[in-house]
């Protein structure tokens, strides 16, 4: 009789302990998780992905795991120090679509024109990287809020549709809205990019809490390694993956696979990594009116540790 109740008793537990990932669902970047899960993940029990990001992680301690852009990761161990950065999923040199109609040609024709993107995300942190690369300043333009849109027909109050209604005269952010802004303004479209003044890095966080947690930190080893198995496919097989993701974030896969390319599936990081988030986050400190975090800190942010472990 003892042993149906320990199975029982055992299975609950093995439920509790299943990883609990927080991610934006609606995004390209996010796709090799829900890969990941379905066809490589051999953890203790099951991972869950629900919509979030790692703000989950600073005030729900059910959750071992976030995705998110680097610019959450970085607004948020601004007040959290014991997240980590343990892996980078996704590297995107973001795009800015702009209407040569308006009298476009070069970034710094942007000057004195209407720009959509999203503040606080690192869609503004791409325009404002962007824009003062050319010595405009934030004063010099003017930012306008809207919707991404992912697939045709682009509602009115989405980037695509405003550019094409002339509402605004350029907006940068993550695809696969640009595409479907160049789309619609065909000719008259001129595209800016330069991944070596923004890329978006997007990551996968955890907190020392988890990681310091013996089982849970083989369940995260074991995750990250079923990333790493889905990065190989997504950088060399695409064929095979694009219908997946195309069905995942609700996109056509022709448009889907004309910014394939702009997304670098990059699984870890190199040492200049920190001079950029250090970078980022005086930015960032300015705009949210707190401390920079020092660039000791930001350096324990960074921890390899899992990546070494695989
Ligand atoms: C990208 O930006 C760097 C730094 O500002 C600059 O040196 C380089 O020429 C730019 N590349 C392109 C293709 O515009
Ligand atoms: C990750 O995957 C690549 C194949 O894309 C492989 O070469 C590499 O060894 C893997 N890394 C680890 C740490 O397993």
């Amino acid at each position: 009789m003892r042993l149906p109740i320990l199975s029982a008793a055992f299975s609950l537990l093995r439920l509790a302990t299943g990883l609990k990932i927080a991610t934006a669902l609606n995004w390209i970047e996010h796709t090799p998780q829900p890969y990941a899960i379905k066809n490589f993940y051999k953890g203790s029990s099951a991972a869950t992905l629900s919509s979030g990001g790692v703000a989950n992680l600073a005030s729900d301690s059910s959750f071992d795991l976030a995705a998110n852009a680097e610019t959450q990761g970085l607004k948020q161990y601004a007040g959290h120090r014991n997240i980590r950065l343990i892996y980078v999923i996704c590297e995107v040199p973001y795009r800015i679509v702009a209407n040569k109609a308006a009298g476009i040609k070069t970034l710094s024709d942007l000057k004195g024109k209407r720009i959509g993107t999203m503040a606080s995300t690192s869609a503004g942190v791409f325009v404002h990287n962007m824009l003062s690369s050319v010595g405009l300043k934030e004063s010099d333009y003017t930012t306008v809020s809207g919707q991404v849109c992912m697939k045709a027909p682009c509602a009115s109050n989405t980037f695509p549709q405003m550019l094409k209604n002339k509402q605004i005269d350029a907006f940068g952010i993550w695809e696969t809205a640009v595409e479907l802004g160049a789309q619609a303004l065909g000719d008259n479209a001129i595209i800016f990019q330069n991944e070596s003044i923004y890329r978006e890095v997007y990551s996968l966080y955890s907190t020392t809490d988890k990681l310091n947690n013996p089982s849970k930190r083989k369940d995260i080893v074991a995750f990250v390694r079923a990333l790493n198995q889905t990065l190989d496919i997504f950088n060399n097989k695409p064929d095979s993956v694009y219908q997946f993701v195309a069905s995942a974030v609700n996109v056509d896969v022709p448009v889907l696979k004309a910014v394939w390319e702009d997304h670098k599936w990059t699984g870890t990081w190199k040492p200049e990594l920190l001079d950029f988030l250090v970078e980022e986050d005086a930015y960032l400190a300015q705009t949210d009116r707190r401390q920079a975090i020092p660039r000791a800190e930001l350096q324990k942010f960074l921890d390899t540790s899992i990546i070494e472990e695989l």
